[in-house]
């Protein structure tokens, strides 16, 4: 028998020979022309893999699995506790259904390149569409459901679709969200026009279909099938946008061959699946944990993964996942802290568990946002087993920090994601660029190069890719994320060095909602903080100051104000809350001083800034804060 390798030894050799490290990982997939080397760093930082490598996802994901007998086995559960509906597609049933719209997609001209924007909720045909353009070869950019039309609009002019995948409705527990007028709000809004946009009509709403490019799904679901089309490596596979620092989201591009060998191996490595095995990452299609976690990762490996369209809690109870985690039989399971904050809320003492036969669960991962301790050590109590954080970001696509289940379990440190993953040296640096020495806090970077799966660039923008990543620490990728290492090399993830915020695990710009504010007519300056939420564990706070001359009622402004980001950024931005101010707390030089704000709003000790142009304000502030119900004592 072959001695099973530690964490240190295996994390050793993937930073001292790469290469070597993922040629190696790179047999494990299928390739129509295999690599003859691991990476092309010679346009560093925009670093190919596996560059004369030949292969296509879709293959990866059904094909070779039908091709090796496993056609009957499970591949796709979808579990609908809001329409009452489940469905299990076998490996066999979903290449029939994919390479039919692929077909159906070809037939109208889509072809590889080509990019299609998916905006759809949590159903098969989601699933479908993506694995179809990966077939084709052509780019798929989904669009999370829960964005308005504006943000919609920005992606649709940014990716230029051939095509849009969509729709009549999606469901939020008991509210039906209609996707048409959001979509053609987006259209009219856009510059670009899509050639045509396919329509799921789900039993909740009906489509208007009188547009001669609005088609039905069972138009192109019906189409010849098609095989495979091989593409390069390092041809696009998707683009995923994320929040930046403005209100002009950032197209992650992910290639193809990296993303394929990278993800595969996650979840064989970090997570401990083997093939055959359940997964169930409980997040949305749109994010990146749906894009890794739900379609690709599970479906390379040959698991079973399963589609969830529901919420952790109301759909019926809170005992919604374990229902689902002990029927489908999940041996992994995946989610963002504050879904089991929710659960905790509604079921303190885990009552429900009991109602359900858990056996085959074994280790519970979370992610999204930083794992607060006392979550963790509800989860561990109520269930018995390893309780995972680890880090990542939409950027990279899988994780960065984890403890590897698949490789060594480590010592849990509760607050911290454990260790870095083979593939990424992890390092915290001072202003200077210079290493700091364990324990102390600074900006946390990831040496180049990045191991593969992770971004090759924003889409149709490099120098965008260059400055937000690599010029700040040349040599470095600046994860936007502070914290530090500790003497055991366990990382600690404290904050975010942009102004980037976490809400309900949704990655959100304050900056994006700062500029919606201050496009309404009353606003002369605004400020919007991330403050500390005992759900979502952040959640935005705008404060605005009004133009000389306005004398509206605060009232009516502030519920302008929430309706607007509402209706240009999307509920998801869960902007619930405003107040106007006479003016806000700055420097000499006129800078807001956002972080001493939100230390009020958090009840945290802080210092005057020396730069404050006039300490009084900050008493008002507090008021304000009190007024809302933040503001609490220091702890
Ligand atoms: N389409 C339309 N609206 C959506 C939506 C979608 N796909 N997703 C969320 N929304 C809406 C919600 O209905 C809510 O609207 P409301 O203001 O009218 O109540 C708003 O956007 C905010 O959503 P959310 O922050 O998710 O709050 P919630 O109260 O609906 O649910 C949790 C809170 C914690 C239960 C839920 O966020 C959750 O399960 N999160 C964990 C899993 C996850 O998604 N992680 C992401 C990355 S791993
Ligand atoms: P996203 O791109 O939406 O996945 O968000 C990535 C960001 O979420 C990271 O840069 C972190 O700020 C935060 N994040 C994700 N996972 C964790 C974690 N386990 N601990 C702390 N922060 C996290």
């Amino acid at each position: 028998m072959s001695k099973i390798e530690s964490y240190e030894d295996l994390y050793q050799r993937s930073i001292e020979n790469p290469q070597k490290f993922w040629l190696q990982a790179s047999q494990d997939v299928h390739w129509f022309q295999s690599p003859s080397v691991a990476l092309d760093a010679r346009d560093a930082p925009f670093n190919r893999w596996f560059p004369d490598g030949s292969t296509n996802t879709c293959y990866n994901a059904l094909d070779i699995h039908v091709a090796e007998g496993r056609g009957d086995q499970a591949a796709l559960v979808y579990d609908s506790p809001v329409t009452g509906s489940k469905r299990i597609f076998s490996y066999g049933e979903l290449q029939d259904l994919v390479s039919r719209f692929a077909g159906g997609l070809k037939a109208r001209g889509i072809q590889k390149g080509d990019r299609v924007l998916i905006y759809m909720p949590m159903i098969p045909e989601a699933v479908v569409g993506m694995l179809a353009c990966a077939r084709l070869g052509a780019v798929h950019s989904v669009v999370f459901g829960g964005f308005a039309s504006n943000e919609l609009a920005t992606r649709i002019d940014d990716a230029k679709p051939k095509a849009v995948l969509t729709a009549s409705c999606g469901i939020e527990t008991d509210r039906v969200i209609l996707y048409q007028p959001l979509l053609v709000g987006a259209l009219e809004m856009s510059s670009h026009s899509p050639e045509f946009c396919v329509w799921v009509e789900r039993e909740q709403a009906a489509v208007d279909f009188s547009e001669e490019s609005d088609l039905h799904w069972a138009e192109v679901a019906g189409g010849e099938p098609v095989n495979c089309t091989p593409v390069a490596s390092t041809d696009p596979l998707y683009i995923l946008y994320t929040s930046g620092t403005t209100g002009i989201p950032k197209g992650v591009v992910r290639d193809n061959g990296g993303h394929l060998v990278a993800l595969k191996w996650s979840l064989r490595n970090v997570y401990g699946m083997t093939p055959g095995e359940v997964f169930w990452a409980a997040s949305d299609i749109g994010w990146v944990v749906g894009h890794s976690y739900i379609v690709y990762a599970p479906l390379f490996l040959g698991c079973t993964t399963i589609l969830y369209e529901g919420k952790p809690v109301g759909t019926p109870d809170a005992g919604a996942f374990w229902r689902v985690i002990s029927e489908h039989g999940v041996s992994v399971f995946f989610t963002a802290p504050t879904a089991f904050r929710a659960i905790k809320r509604e079921d303190p003492s885990a009552s429900h568990l009991a109602k359900y036969n858990l056996t085959k669960f074994r280790t519970l991962f979370l992610a999204g946002e930083r794992a607060d301790p006392d979550t963790i050590e509800w989860a561990e109590e109520a269930l018995s087993i390893p309780v995972i954080d680890h880090w990542w970001q939409t950027e990279t696509g899988w994780p960065i920090a984890a403890n590897c289940m698949g490789i060594e379990k480590l010592a849990v440190k509760r607050g911290s994601p454990t260790r870095a993953v083979p593939g990424y040296k992890v390092v915290v640096l001072d202003d200077s660029g210079s290493q700091v020495s364990s324990g102390q806090t600074g900006a946390i970077a990831i040496s180049l190069p990045l191991p593969p799966g992770c971004l090759k660039t924003l889409w149709n923008n490099d120098e965008g890719f260059q400055k937000s990543y690599m010029q700040r620490y040349p040599g470095f990728y600046e994860t936007a994320d502070a914290g530090h290492i500790d003497e055991d090399g366990y990382i600690w993830i404290m904050s975010r060095t942009d102004d980037i915020i976490n809400v309900a695990g949704h990655r959100l710009s304050t900056g994006g909602m700062e500029e919606v504010l201050s496009g309404h007519p009353d606003v002369a300056e605004c400020a919007v903080l991330g403050v500390g939420d005992a759900l979502k564990g952040q959640v935005p706070l705008g404060l605005v100051v009004l133009k000389a001359g306005v004398n509206r009622a605060n009232d009516s402004i502030v519920r302008e104000l929430i309706k607007r980001v509402r209706d240009r950024i999307g509920p998801v931005a869960a902007f619930k809350t405003a107040a106007v101010v006479k003016r806000l707390p700055k420097t000499r030089s006129g800078k807001i001083l956002r972080g001493t704000m939100r230390s009020i709003a958090d009840g945290h000790e802080f210092k005057i800034p020396a730069t404050i142009d006039d300490p009084e304000i900050l008493g008002e502030i507090r008021e304000v804060f009190k007024n809302l119900g933040y503001a609490k004592s220091p702890k």
